[in-house]
C-alpha cells in the first residue's frame, strides 16, 4: 500500500503522515516513512538547493523536483512496495501538480505528465489532501518558513485550488480531510478510511 499526504504548508500533513506511521508501526507493520523533496540523498540535496538556495526559474524547480521524486521511487519506494512494505509519503507528485503546475503557472496537465513519465505511472493508492484557510496555515507556520512558504498567501490559495482540481479529477484515490480539526480527529479519519 502507497499512501501520501498532500496540502499547502502548515496544513499538518507531516504531523498525520508520522501519526499514521507509526500506528501501523503498533500494529507490526513494516511502514516505511519519507518525504519529498527527501527520502534519498539526492533528494535531499535538492530540497537544500530549491528550498534555501537563490532565485529558481519555475521550470527549474519543476525539473528538479521531478529529478528527486524519479530516483526517489527508483532507490526507495519501489523496492519499499516490491517487499511489501507500507510506504507513506509526506508529499508526492500532486505537490509538484499543486505548486509548480498551479501555484506556479506553469499547468496542471503539462506538470503532471512530466511527473508520471520519471516515476514510470507509480501513483498513490490513497492520497489525504488536508485542507486547512491559509489564515490557519500561517499562524501555524509563523515566522519561520523557507523560500516558498515567505512567498505567501496567494501562492498558497492558487496552490489550494489546483489541489481541489486534482481531488476532484481522481476521487478514486483521493480523500479530502478538514484540517482545521484537532490532530487527532484528523489521524481517526485516516484510520477508518484505511480500515
Ligand atoms: P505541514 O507538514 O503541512 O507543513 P505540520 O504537520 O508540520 O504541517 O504542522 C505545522 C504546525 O501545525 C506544527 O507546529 C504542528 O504541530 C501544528 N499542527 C498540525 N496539525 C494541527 C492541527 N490539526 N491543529 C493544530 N495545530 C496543528
Ligand atoms: P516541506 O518542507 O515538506 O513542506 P511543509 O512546510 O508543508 O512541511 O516542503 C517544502 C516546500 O516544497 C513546500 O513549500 C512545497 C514545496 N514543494 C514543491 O513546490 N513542489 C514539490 O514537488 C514538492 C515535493 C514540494
Amino acid at each position: 500500500m502507497f499512501v501520501s499526504f498532500e496540502g499547502i504548508d502548515g496544513s499538518g500533513k507531516t504531523t498525520q503522515a508520522h501519526m499514521l506511521a507509526s500506528t501501523l508501526e503498533r500494529y507490526g507493520g513494516d511502514v516505511v516513512l519519507t518525504r519529498e523533496p527527501g527520502g534519498t540523498l539526492l533528494g535531499e540535496q535538492v530540497r537544500e538547493l530549491v528550498l534555501h538556495g537563490d532565485h529558481v526559474a519555475p521550470w527549474a524547480e519543476a525539473a528538479l523536483y521531478a529529478a528527486a521524486r524519479a530516483q526517489h521511487v527508483d532507490q526507495l519506494i519501489r523496492p519499499a512496495l516490491g517487499r511489501g512494505a507500507t510506504v507513506v509519503c509526506d508529499r508526492y507528485l500532486d505537490s509538484s501538480v499543486a505548486y509548480q503546475g498551479g501555484g506556479r503557472g506553469l499547468g496542471l496537465e503539462t506538470v503532471l505528465e512530466l511527473n508520471l513519465t520519471v516515476v514510470g505511472g507509480l501513483v498513490p493508492d490513497r492520497t489525504f489532501l488536508v485542507e486547512v484557510r491559509a489564515e490557519t496555515a500561517a499562524a501555524r507556520v509563523g515566522a519561520t518558513g523557507d523560500r516558498i512558504e515567505r512567498d505567501g498567501i496567494a501562492l498558497w490559495s492558487r496552490v489550494a485550488s489546483a489541489y481541489r482540481e486534482l481531488a476532484e479529477r481522481f476521487p478514486e484515490r483521493y480523500v479530502v480531510l478538514d484540517g482545521e480539526r484537532e490532530v487527532d480527529a484528523i489521524a481517526g479519519e485516516v484510520l477508518d478510511h484505511l480500515r
